[in-house]
């Protein structure tokens, strides 16, 4: 069995914490890193780096041929904005990834997948609150019709190929080491940036717009536990609902506040409003904490304390610089 990672996607926001806590817990040279362009210096001099765009199936093959590569993260990904504004492009790539990856499985090229689903795979008509892993699903964005019909192609796979692929839904992830790009949920992160650099923050979504989310050292938890989980324990191979918290933008804010006294906000809502209006506000994920033992860390006022000491110092070397 090879035991090399690739990660698709290495300098993202997931991909690049998702690279450097494996190369601790696996050794470097196990991880190769992967991207389109080239990542910062901490993913860079770690370890392995290839450039590769996953959309072209035999560059794919050579990176995981020459590198012995037995399991695949797919971390790439048109966001939900970004897809909005380019349909097609983000249909193809979001597609066009994960049937290259999916294909190599079923020619036991590799032997294990992870790709990532998301809280977008829900629309207006499923139910709004604890929203359960087995629902209506009738996305309205681009994003979420591409996350949804991945889910079907990976149960699917298995079934009927026997691949060993895992997938969550994320909710939205909030961190700080690197900048998200294209999603909804990314208010949740600009709006420490913009606390912290200008002491206001004009928000895209309504004040009482609640979404699930996630502090990023959970996901790469979540990520990698489902990833090291006995196949058995691995009931859905669609994509296993997964949640933390749920707030508003009003409830981060009243939370920042605590922090920082003067810190003022406006809500200017744009065309993400209606992606978030078509998102469920919580999540039940009693499935992946019964099949897997699934189980969060942070609270709102955690994140919020580790984002403001996280921010912090790069805001002021900015300053410097
Ligand atoms: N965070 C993603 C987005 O907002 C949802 O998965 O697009």
């Amino acid at each position: 069995m090879n035991s090399k990672i690739l990660i698709i996607g290495a300098c993202g926001q997931i991909g690049s914490e998702l690279t450097l806590k494996l190369r601790e817990e696996h050794g470097n040279d196990f991880i190769i890193a992967s991207d389109i362009r080239e990542g910062d210096d901490a993913l860079m001099s770690s370890g392995p780096f290839e450039i590769l765009d996953a959309t072209d199936d035999s560059a794919l093959e050579d990176v995981v041929m020459h590198y012995e590569i037995g399991e695949i993260y797919l971390m790439a990904a048109m966001l939900s904005a970004t897809s909005e504004k380019f349909p097609m492009k983000g249909w193809n790539l979001n597609m066009k990834t994960l049937f290259n990856v999916l294909n190599l499985a079923k020619d036991f090229k590799i032997n294990k997948v992870f790709w990532p689903s998301s809280i977008a795979v829900f629309g207006p008509s499923t139910p709004k609150f604890d929203t359960p892993q087995n629902t209506i699903m009738e996305p309205t964005t681009v994003y979420g019709i591409s996350k949804q019909t991945g889910e079907r192609w990976c149960h699917y796979y298995h079934k009927r190929y026997g691949v060993d692929v895992r997938s969550l839904r994320y909710p939205g992830l909030i961190s700080y080491k690197t900048q998200p790009g294209g999603g909804t949920t990314d208010y949740a992160i600009e709006i420490f940036h913009e606390a912290l650099k200008k002491g206001h923050y004009d928000c895209f979504i309504s004040e009482n717009t609640a979404l699930p989310m996630m502090y990023m050292d959970d996901a790469i938890e979540a990520t990698i536990k489902i990833m090291r989980a006995p196949a058995s324990e691995i009931k859905v191979r669609s994509s296993y609902n997964v949640s933390a918290i749920s707030f508003t933008p009003d409830e981060l804010y009243q939370s920042i506040k605590n922090h920082l006294k003067d810190f003022q906000i406006e809500y200017h809502p744009d065309f993400r409003q209606e992606i978030a209006d078509s998102w469920p506000s919580s999540i039940d994920d009693t499935a992946a904490r019964n099949d897997w033992g699934w189980r969060h860390k942070y609270s709102l006022e955690k994140i919020t304390q580790e984002m403001i000491e996280g921010i912090s110092p790069k805001i002021s070397l900015d300053f410097e610089g």
